[in-house]
């Protein structure tokens, strides 16, 4: 795999930059509203219109779900600016969520990020939009998590990699009837829990800085949302161990259809974004533990974006001041 970053990863980056910003703006704007379809909508909105600049032949292959269900985004839908007359942009696969915790938003809880994920095409699993078991950790916990093994030996070789106790651990968990057991099982080893409401992606993207506190996340998640972690993961050298959860003979065969052909098989994030030239951008929507969310003031607004290329080791905040209008004779506001 590639380990330098190429310009044409670098100046995508940027364009991304551009369209994370402006689906986590028109989403913000929602913010608190109590309407998660509403947030949702706003960010699909933003983020295709903003595709409509990027110089690239995009090919959304994680959206918001299929042709006939999604009007916006939807999976095989053709993005990016129209080429000029004899020219031909890069074909680009992309992995869209233009709003991950689309409640958190519609309440005003942290962690909602407006999010994507690019490739060079092929580089990204089509995942069907079903659920995915997930481990993440950082760095450090290379080759050492097991999705087959009980909770209590994850815990131990996390731990271990980490050169602290079990009990000095915080494992992130989503907070849903389908985690009892997992819940009583860490709870049982004396690790700490954070319980989340939603977002298992910003808390994947956590897990792998150092300085967050938190350091595993465990659990059932959305598998689009996995694919996305695992873009992140080849950006920041974080491990993931994931499989599809394939709980009736109609996703088995859709699954068949997407052209999976072991359904069971245990994926690493380089199965899941096994791309050469990966690029990840995530704006934060509402606070949270990377990412500020976008604040609004009289002349603009300004927003918060992580931004990271699998050829580089950089991991780039990008913090934007975008004015409507000339900064007044007081200079430029920042809140
Ligand atoms: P939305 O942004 O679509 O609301 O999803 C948020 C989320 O919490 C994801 O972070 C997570 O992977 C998935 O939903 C879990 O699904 P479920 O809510 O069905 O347990």
């Amino acid at each position: 795999m590639s380990s330098t970053e190429t310009n044409i990863e670098r100046d995508l980056a940027l364009h991304l930059v551009r369209v994370v910003e402006e689906a986590a703006v028109a989403s913000a704007r929602t913010m608190g509203q109590g309407d998660r379809k509403h947030s949702d909508h706003a960010a699909v909105q933003a983020m295709r219109q903003a595709f409509e600049t990027v110089p690239i032949a995009g090919n959304i292959v994680i959206g918001e779900g299929e042709r006939d269900e999604a009007p916006m985004l939807y999976i095989g839908e053709r993005v990016g600016a129209p080429a000029p007359d004899g020219a031909e942009f890069p074909g680009v696969d992309i992995a869209v969520d233009p709003l991950e915790g689309t409640n958190l938003c519609a309440t005003g809880a942290p962690n909602a990020i407006a999010v994507l994920a690019a490739s060079e095409p092929g580089g990204l699993l089509h995942a069907p939009d079903c659920y995915m078991e997930k481990i993440v950790a950082g760095p450090a916990c290379r080759g050492a998590l097991d999705i087959d093994a009980p909770v209590s030996q994850n815990l131990k070789s996390i731990a271990r990699r980490l050169d602290r106790d079990v009990k000095d651990l915080t494992v992130i968990v989503l907070d849903r009837p389908r985690h009892e057991g997992l819940i009583e099982s860490i709870r049982r080893e004396g690790a700490r829990i954070r319980l989340i409401g939603d977002g298992d992606l910003s808390a994947a993207i956590a897990v792998a800085v150092r300085g967050n506190g938190v350091h595993a996340v465990m659990g059932i998640g959305g598998a689009p949302e996995g694919v996305l972690a695992a873009a992140a993961m080849r950006c920041l050298h974080g491990e993931m161990v994931a499989r599809l959860v394939i709980d009736s003979p109609e996703l088995e065969e859709r699954v068949a259809r997407m052209g999976i052909k072991n359904p069971r098989r245990i994926y690493t994030a380089g199965d899941l974004a096994m791309g050469s030239h990966i690029v990840f951008a995530a704006c934060g929507v509402t606070d949270g533990a990377l990412l500020r969310g976008v604040r609004f003031f009289g002349e603009g607004y300004r927003t918060h974006t992580l931004v990271m290329t699998s050829g580089s080791n950089s991991v780039r905040f990008v913090d934007t001041v975008h004015m409507h209008r000339k900064p007044g004779p007081r200079g430029v506001r920042l809140y």
